[in-house]
């Protein structure tokens, strides 16, 4: 089986999980943790290189002040309680998004375990948290007309790969494959540039059920795909 080399994930369906069985959205996003860890040493053990997590959109602050406040406690006892493991198991943990405007406590955990992960490389985990993918491309174009205006590049330096430098992360990010649990068919804004010929793969089951297995099947709807990626394959 031929693993993706950057698999995403938007992480979907928690409050639905909760709600058909009687409890409230709060209950599923605290199981979702529990699949959010299955689904980091899943990719671990299968020899995938770069796994990127969509935990909090931009527009997820729209939601109640409480459900955002219970995400971000939520993620501060998960980074608090995996970051020895995480450390002791080679894997570095970034955050992509605009964290500033986050509880500075969260703030701070992140940027350790971060630092405590930085020499770990067998697998990247990018945990996308207050993210979107426009904001992510708006804040390229304005550190790239900053750039310009302080003399460093010029309006025709900006290609591909020099727009692609200014994102989040390291260069060369795309994604092979996304995953979204929870059955909708759509990106929610979710790394809009990285994922130009991304493979898509959507599950009903919510992510609180996620699990090796159905990332197994995922990888395996994967070797299916003809990636053409505009071209022609053999025939
Ligand atoms: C995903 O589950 C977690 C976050 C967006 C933080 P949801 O909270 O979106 O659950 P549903 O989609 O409402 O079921
Ligand atoms: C996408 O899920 C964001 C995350 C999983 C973090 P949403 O639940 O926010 O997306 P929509 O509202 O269904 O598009
Ligand atoms: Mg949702």
């Amino acid at each position: 089986m031929n693993i993706p080399n950057h698999i995403g994930i938007i992480m979907d369906g928690n409050g639905r999980y909760a709600r058909m069985r009687g409890l409230p959205r709060s209950a599923g996003h605290g199981i979702g943790v529990k699949a959010l860890r299955r689904t980091v040493t899943a990719c671990y053990e299968l020899g995938v290189k770069t796994l990127t997590l969509y935990a909090f959109s931009t527009e997820n602050r729209k939601r109640p002040k409480e459900e955002v406040a219970q995400i971000m406690r939520l993620l501060l006892k998960f980074l608090r309680n995996y970051k020895d493991e995480l450390k002791g198991r080679d894997i570095r943990i970034e955050p992509m998004g605009d964290i500033t405007a986050l509880p500075a406590s969260i703030q701070a955990e992140i940027s350790h375990v971060s630092g405590a992960t930085a020499h770990n490389n067998r697998l990247i985990v990018y945990v996308a948290l207050n993210y979107g993918g426009r904001a992510e491309i708006a804040r390229a174009a304005r550190n790239i007309a900053q750039a310009a205006v302080d003399g460093e590049l010029a309006p025709a330096d900006v290609d591909e790969r020099l727009f692609s430098q200014f994102l989040y992360g390291d260069e060369n990010r795309d994604v092979d494959l996304i995953i979204r649990t929870s059955g909708e068919l759509r990106l929610s804004n979710f790394l809009l540039w990285q994922g130009a010929y991304s493979e898509f793969w959507v599950t009903k089951k919510k992510f609180p059920e996620f699990n090796k297995r159905l990332l197994k099947k995922a990888i395996k709807a994967y070797n299916k795909r003809d990636r053409r990626k505009g071209g022609l394959n053999a025939e």
